[in-house]
């Protein structure tokens, strides 16, 4: 079963893949930050971010997205000493300003505030302005899970999907990502692009020389793009997009995951006075470019409603009903969310975390750049 998930999930396998240590990979990218001037604290949360991106085999947002950030920060875009200022703060919600530092780090401390306050009064919900890319958003939502509670956590990102019957990038791949704890050895944990494939996982095949699979993007002139490279190139000068969750047009509900991606658009920046649409892309302050995303981190502490242990074994009940249910021709197994990610961390604790020939060489720049001598890499 571990080895049918494997096999389906890995990406990434390809013949020059090489296998680092789990530990080495994210003590090399928390001593990269702390090199680029961000507190170690800090520096520690931003490595756990990717690390956990990466063993839970979401190659799109981890040691992947390293190099990324280090020229932002080296750029100026994002100032490597958080520094968040609270707007507003009732008792079960808040308002912080991210004053353009490292989205992982305030979105860490976004959703622990929302964690304390679902703690004392049953919900928490932290709206967040002028933050930065976060990675991964089901890490926060598993940071209420792993204190028994409900995580939701949205933002908006970059433009890259059009509107149902549109071809002009407005919105991001915006994720909404849901969590809740179960009685089993992983939580159902929902976490994913309201766009059928996310601008990260497009640099997953970029890296690999892979075409995409046809129908997941749009070009201005309506036609499908299936070439990564060339994608990439289009959506940065705004020639090409990603399809919302359900496709083109109404046929097959791509309005469906245009609504979806709006309303985490509206989450992500009605609420806290934020940037939205077209501005995420960039703007300048200043004389200082800025990539400017806003979040949403909802908790809802499910100890007011019903014991824990019910829930958790309601919620296990409603999974293991999904997997036994009659499988498909041709299908030996029903998944549900959050267990794929589950066998890939057990998995990648083990073999490590695969980097391929184009991660090898963004490691080495900043390897070489910073002067982190320390580290023997097999490559
Ligand atoms: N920070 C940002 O701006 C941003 C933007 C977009 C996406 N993301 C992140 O990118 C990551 C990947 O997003 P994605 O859209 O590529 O995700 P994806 O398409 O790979 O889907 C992943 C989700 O689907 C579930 N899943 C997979 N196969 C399943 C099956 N057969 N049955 C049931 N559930 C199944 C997984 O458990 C997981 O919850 C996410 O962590 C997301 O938060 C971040």
């Amino acid at each position: 079963m571990v080895q049918k998930v494997l096999e389906e999930t890995r990406l990434t396998h390809s013949d020059d893949i090489i296998y680092v240590d789990v530990n080495t990979l994210k003590d090399f990218i928390k001593h990269v930050f702390i090199n680029l001037e961000v507190p170690e604290g800090h520096a520690e949360i931003i490595a756990d971010v990717l690390i956990t991106s990466d063993l839970r085999g979401i190659d799109s947002h981890g040691i992947q997205r390293c190099k990324m950030y280090y020229d932002r920060i080296r750029e100026g875009i994002y100032n490597p000493k958080t520094n968040i200022t609270i707007i507003k703060d009732h008792l079960t919600t808040a308002v912080l300003d991210g004053n353009n530092g490292m989205g992982h780090v305030i979105a860490y401390l976004a959703m622990r505030l929302a964690i304390e306050k679902a703690k004392k009064y049953g919900l928490g919900a932290v709206a967040v302005r002028n933050s930065s890319h976060f990675g991964i958003a089901g890490y926060y939502s598993l940071m209420a899970i792993n204190e028994g509670m409900i995580g939701f956590v949205t933002t908006n990102t970059r433009p890259a999907v059009p509107p149902t019957f549109g071809i002009e990038p407005m919105l991001g791949t915006n994720p909404l990502t849901y969590g809740a704890p179960t009685d089993e050895d992983f939580p159902f944990l929902i976490d994913c692009a309201t766009s059928i494939i996310q601008r990260g996982k497009v640099e997953v095949y970029n890296r690999l020389h892979k075409q995409l699979p046809k129908g997941l993007i749009v070009s201005n002139n309506g036609n499908s793009k299936t070439d990564p490279d060339i994608i990439l190139n289009k959506l940065l000068n705004r020639s090409a997009a990603l399809l919302p969750l359900g496709g083109e047009g109404e046929d097959t509900s791509g309005h469906k995951g245009y609504g979806y991606a709006t309303f985490s658009e509206i989450l992500s920046s009605a609420l806290q006075d934020g940037t939205y649409l077209k501005d995420t892309a960039g703007i300048t302050e200043n004389g200082q470019k800025r990539l400017k995303v806003g979040h949403f981190f909802l908790v809802i502490n499910i100890q007011n409603f019903i014991p824990l242990e019910r829930f958790k074994e309601i919620t296990g009940n409603i999974m293991r009903g999904l997997r036994t249910s009659k499988k498909a021709p041709g299908k030996d197994n029903i998944y549900t969310a959050g267990e794929k990610e589950y066998y890939n961390e057990m998995d990648r604790r083990k073999i490590g975390i695969p980097l391929n020939k184009s991660i090898q060489k963004d490691i080495k720049i900043m390897q070489k750049e910073l002067g982190l001598k320390n580290y023997n890499f097999p490559f």
